[in-house]
């Protein structure tokens, strides 16, 4: 006999309202095949430490098992923490291991720094264009959404003085999808900022290590030791199928942080943490990290050219993973052609609060794993100049 169908709960407010991905969604159905693909932020796999993960898997399953395969605490495991401390007090920042949370991938921190400090009547000021995980964590958190515009060298303020926030969310970094680096001056602009309308800073760092021709910046969360809350990421510069990500925090911000990760996941994966940390005591770091900026770097350069060489006005930025290309026109729809022809990129429309309407005139491309060949340009040449 039939099984009676069951009937479904409405989903909550919260759940309705929640925005799916708009690059996954765009670059889905175009994956298969041969693809050019810019589109998705995603690491070369050939930069991956996979010998070295092989070798630290076998050691910390075989002989860590009773560590390494049981629950942890909350916060994450002390040396990996101690570790990230380290490193980001070589960056200017006074920060400790016991302000260190480790969580899921950098994107669950910054849900869990959004459900923080945001909420229906906490609103956030989101870098326009902007990153859409954060449109997806802020929405998750039902903040409403304030336009804060990217600029060449930071952002402009202006139209939000005299407002307040529950938060201000931005990348000073290697911006994504810009790729644009806020100066020093803008940055101690926005701390004066953040200052004056009482909000907390939520810096997104995921890219700051990959600086091609100079020091990774000193975060802007080092001028706010009080009223910031940094977030970072193993996934660009391991790989991001271990989920590694953290979260520093002022001190007095610890507590409550621990119980909304508790509340979604526990704690971070045990066993990606146990890899992630032997894979730091294998590795040389600075080394390691050299081979990744010379690696991004030239693929910045070489896209950069494929892109001049069919007549765009391409910049490579200073580092990261984008290129912020201009199409002097519609990129939706080239986009849309681009695809058909095997080319993906993604459209600045994909990176706008949809309450927030701007342009729609340039396209993110992802050079981190453009391998600069003659197929590869020829493809390029053919789904960009389609008109
Ligand atoms: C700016 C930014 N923040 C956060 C993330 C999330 O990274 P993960 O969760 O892998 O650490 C990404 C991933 O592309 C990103 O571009």
């Amino acid at each position: 006999m039939a099984q009676p169908v069951p009937e479904f709960h409405a989903l909550s407010d919260r759940a309705s309202a929640l925005p799916g991905s708009p690059i996954r969604a765009l670059l889905s159905g175009h994956r298969s095949g041969p693809v050019l693909d810019l589109g998705g932020g995603w690491p070369d796999p050939a930069l991956f430490p996979s010998d070295e993960l092989a070798a630290v898997a076998e050691e910390v399953v075989v002989r860590g098992a009773d560590h390494s395969l049981q629950y942890a605490p909350t916060e994450g495991l002390e040396p990996l923490r101690v570790f990230v401390a380290e490193r980001l007090r070589r960056r200017g920042c006074t920060v400790s291991s016991d302000q260190v949370l480790l969580s899921h991938g950098s994107q669950q921190a910054l849900y869990t720094a959004a459900a923080l400090l945001t909420s229906r009547t906490q609103p956030v000021a989101l870098e326009q264009p902007g990153y859409p995980g954060a449109e997806q964590a802020f929405a998750l958190a039902e903040a409403p959404v304030v336009a804060l515009p990217v600029t060449t060298d930071g952002w402009e303020l202006d139209a939000l003085r005299g407002r307040r926030f529950g938060a201000l969310y931005v990348i000073p970094n290697h911006q994504n999808p810009t790729g644009r680096t806020a100066s020093q001056e803008q940055c101690c602009e926005l701390v004066r900022f953040a200052e004056q309308c009482g909000a907390l800073v939520i810096e997104d760092d995921a890219y700051g290590d990959l600086a091609f021709d100079a020091e990774p910046a000193r975060p802007l969360c080092a001028g706010l030791p009080t009223r910031g809350i940094l977030l970072g990421t193993f996934s660009k510069t391991l790989c991001p199928g271990l989920r590694i990500g953290w979260m520093v925090a002022p001190r007095e911000l610890v507590e409550p942080l621990v119980r909304l990760l508790q509340a979604s996941s526990l704690q971070a994966g045990t066993l990606a943490q146990h890899l992630a940390y032997g894979l730091l005591q294998r590795l040389d770091w600075e080394a390691h990290l050299g081979r990744l900026r010379q690696a991004y770097a030239r693929r910045a350069r070489a896209l950069e050219q494929a892109c001049r060489t069919i007549g765009y006005d391409a910049r490579a930025p200073g580092g990261g993973f984008f290129l912020w290309l201009d199409a002097r026109g519609d990129a939706t729809a080239l986009v849309r052609r681009a695809a058909a022809l095997g080319v993906l990129g993604v459209p600045e429309r994909a990176f706008r609060h949809p309450g927030c309407p701007g342009p729609d005139r340039h396209l993110r491309l992802a050079f981190s794993r453009f391998d600069d060949s003659d197929q590869a340009r020829e493809r390029l040449r053919r789904g960009l100049c389609s008109r």
